[in-house]
């Protein structure tokens, strides 16, 4: 079965198989409890709401589904949590997938035929869409079809399906992986941005709220600080540290508390953790800060390169920590900085303080 989620429902036991071994079952009933369920609610990529409130009111005008969307942007700053607001917004249904799961031309047939009209298909990860799947989406995106090949040989004959009229909202950390002509079909095409400390604060002391734990305001001022600009990390880190509150101390999350967590979590004060550290080291103390290629650096970290390239890099490029040359990956003088190490001489000048 190719679906994961169906809507804001709680996973079926047979659905509920498909989370990582990372996501337990307790993590999924808390990520659908924080999340967001209306524009009033979502705080951040405020650019994003305008352009998209503009469009939901016209196409809510037209009484015509929304354009196909396409959301791009490192992991965990809500393209998920987005979509399911849209779908709430139009007052309609959305279905989420993700490309792995669409192995087989009959997983994406299925719940193509399936769908109502404007109700909003996800697919996660849609870069990593195979060729056949792809070529399902094509006519189901322009014409609200699919193609049926029926016969061989001479007496092939092509069988044009109709679907509902739906969306399509596609997410991916890889824009630059989509092949053009899938790209081309959607109608609105956005980059998800990294989050202000103060957009960070607001979501930990909305959350924290929910979760009917007490934080101070240099307390959710610190976690933001910690939290790469990440709201999946902020409300991470929340829940780690509202763990040691209850333990060490009344529950109520001050700032000393949250400090003491981190330091036990060993995230430093720009919310780098061991695997952050160990990359920059290793830039700086085995390759005299690089040019590393990012093979080379996968390799020595045990780490895959997609990892690196989704998960680690797009936040230490975006903090200064390392640039990204043709040659590979180059650790800054910041980053030499930050780790206590003298930077090269010819770094030097980029030190600002
Ligand atoms: N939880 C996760 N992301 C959020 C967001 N953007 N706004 C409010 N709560 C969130």
């Amino acid at each position: 079965m190719a679906i994961i989620s169906d809507g804001e429902k709680f996973k079926p036991e047979k659905e509920r198989e498909n989370l990582s071994p990372q996501e337990t079952e307790y993590d999924y009933n808390f990520e659908s409890c924080i999340r967001p369920k209306s524009f009033n609610e979502y705080i951040g990529q405020s650019q994003l709401k305008e352009t998209l409130k503009i469009s939901i009111e016209a196409a809510r005008q037209r009484s015509e589904p929304l354009d196909h969307l396409l959301f791009y942007g490192p992991p965990g700053l809500g393209k998920t949590t987005i979509s399911a607001v849209i779908a709430n917004e139009m007052g309609s249904k959305i279905k989420t997938t993700s490309a792995p799961a669409l192995e087989k031309p009959r997983d994406l047939i299925g719940i193509l035929m399936n769908l109502k009209n404007h109700d909003f298909l996800f697919i996660d990860e849609i870069h990593r869409l195979n060729k056949v799947a792809e070529e399902i989406l094509y006519p189901a995106m322009e014409d609200f079809s699919i193609d049926r090949t029926i016969g061989s040989g001479e007496k092939t004959k092509i069988l044009r399906i109709p679907i509902s009229r739906f969306t399509l909202i596609g997410a991916t950390t890889k824009a630059g992986s989509l092949s053009g002509p899938l790209r081309d079909r959607f109608g609105i095409i956005h980059k998800l941005e990294f989050y202000t400390n103060q957009e960070l604060k607001h979501i930990i002391k909305r959350t924290a709220s929910i979760l009917d734990t007490g934080i101070t305001e240099d307390g959710a001022e610190l976690v933001a600080s910690r939290s790469r600009g990440t709201p999946r990390i902020a409300n991470r880190l929340l829940k780690r540290i509202r763990d040691y509150a209850i333990v060490k101390s009344d529950g109520k999350i001050t700032r000393e508390i949250a400090e003491k967590a981190l330091e036990l979590l060993n995230i430093d004060k720009y919310g780098l953790d061991i695997a952050d550290r160990d990359l920059l080291k290793l830039l700086i103390e085995k390759h005299e800060g690089g040019p590393v290629g990012i093979e080379t650096l996968a390799a020595a970290l045990g780490e895959d390169v997609k990892t690196i390239e989704d998960v680690y890099e797009p936040y230490l490029l975006q903090a200064g920590f390392i640039s990204r040359t043709p040659r590979g990956r180059k650790a800054s003088a910041a980053a030499y900085k930050h780790l206590g190490y003298k930077p090269p001489s010819f770094q030097q000048s980029f030190l600002t303080d």
